[in-house]
């Protein structure tokens, strides 16, 4: 008999559904093809935080289900493996909403009011038009509910943007109050570096996000992706073919480094002399971006087209992920002594 292994590591990853739940080239770079590589080194758990998305949009609810399928196909369609990776929707782990609570207790006001994204979210919400009673409890309990997610599966890591990271820091104070109180239960998550994420630009030259309107997704077809080329930035002084073009300044340029890093050389070349028009440029990356997409947009209309195997994946993700989490619940309950 071979000798068990050591146990893996304990990671969670996961997003929220924003608008349509459909994923973009950004979050593939920005943190998919990470998830991918980290599924095979850790014990991962990987859900979509619709709970969370409560937060901003508790009038438009209806849409929040399927907009959790389309972001479960897609974290299927870039490569996260369901018998590798729970795989599984937060609302159907009821542990994570218990485990808020009892943070809820222990958790300052003030660490809350203090997160930058509470800031820009209660501006956001205020803009919208919804004054003073938009902000709500729950949007300033964001990270705690963030909290309860990560230690609700002892994770000892989390891989995040940039923009996750003040979330993170108030995950660990929470720990260390709670641990301080109550007794050692939870370890400190630490942040994992998503290695070679690339940041890529959206048509428009910004950071790519759905909230822009600039981006490319996982479900756009081959024509929706060559009109999204068509009308994306190029060098803005370059006006005819035979201008010489800036390639750094220049969106269909970087996009085609990112999607074909063997063959964009000479195309690069070609367009620094002035020897290529963007018509032709922006043709052949909707080419290379299709040839990318195609698997991934067919997996993930399978994946769609069968909403009972869907189901079936994210029930059996939840399955696993409400084991693990009720034995934390156990020891969290044991510690406060409650019973
Ligand atoms: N805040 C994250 C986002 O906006 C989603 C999220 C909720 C999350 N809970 C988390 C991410 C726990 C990592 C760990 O996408």
């Amino acid at each position: 008999m071979p000798e068990n292994p050591a146990p893996r590591k304990r990671l969670l990853s996961g997003m929220q559904p924003t608008g349509t739940g459909a994923l973009h080239l950004g979050n593939l770079e920005g943190a998919l093809r990470s998830w991918v590589r980290l599924q095979d080194q850790y014990e991962m758990f990987c859900f979509i935080a619709d709970w969370h998305s409560l937060t901003t949009r508790y009038e438009e609810t209806e849409k929040i289900a399927p907009a959790c399928r389309e972001v479960a196909a897609d974290y299927i369609a870039a490569g996260l493996d369901p018998s590798k990776c729970a795989i599984f929707i937060q609302s159907h782990v009821k542990e994570h909403a218990e485990l808020h609570l009892l943070l809820s207790m222990i958790t300052p006001v003030g660490w809350l009011e203090r997160v930058p994204t509470y800031k820009e979210k209660r501006e956001l919400m205020q803009e919208r038009g919804g004054g003073d009673e938009s902000v709500s409890y729950g949007l300033l309990g964001y990270p705690c509910l963030q909290t309860a997610d990560i230690l609700v599966y002892r994770a000892h890591a989390v891989p995040v943007g940039k923009d996750q990271a003040a979330h993170l820091e108030i995950s660990r104070e929470i720990a260390r109050r709670f641990n301080r109180l109550f007794g050692n239960v939870f370890p400190e998550p630490q942040t994992v570096l998503m290695e070679g994420a690339a940041v890529v630009p959206g048509l428009d030259g910004r950071k790519m996000s759905k909230s822009y309107g600039n981006a490319i997704y996982l479900a756009d077809g081959p024509d929706a992706v060559a009109d999204k080329v068509k009308n994306a930035f190029t060098t803005p002084t370059k006006i005819r073919k035979t201008d010489p073009g800036i390639p750094e300044h220049c969106v269909v340029c970087q996009l085609r480094r990112l999607y074909d890093p063997d063959g964009y050389k000479a195309s690069w070349d070609e367009d620094i002399a002035g020897e290529r028009g963007c018509m032709q440029n922006k043709k052949e990356l909707a080419e290379v971006l299709n040839t990318v997409l195609e698997p991934m947009r067919s997996r993930r209309q399978e994946l769609l087209a069968d909403p009972a195997e869907l189901e079936r994946i994210l029930q059996n993700g939840a399955e696993r992920a409400r084991a693990a989490a009720s034995d934390t619940l156990s020891l969290v309950r044991e510690a406060m002594h409650l019973r």
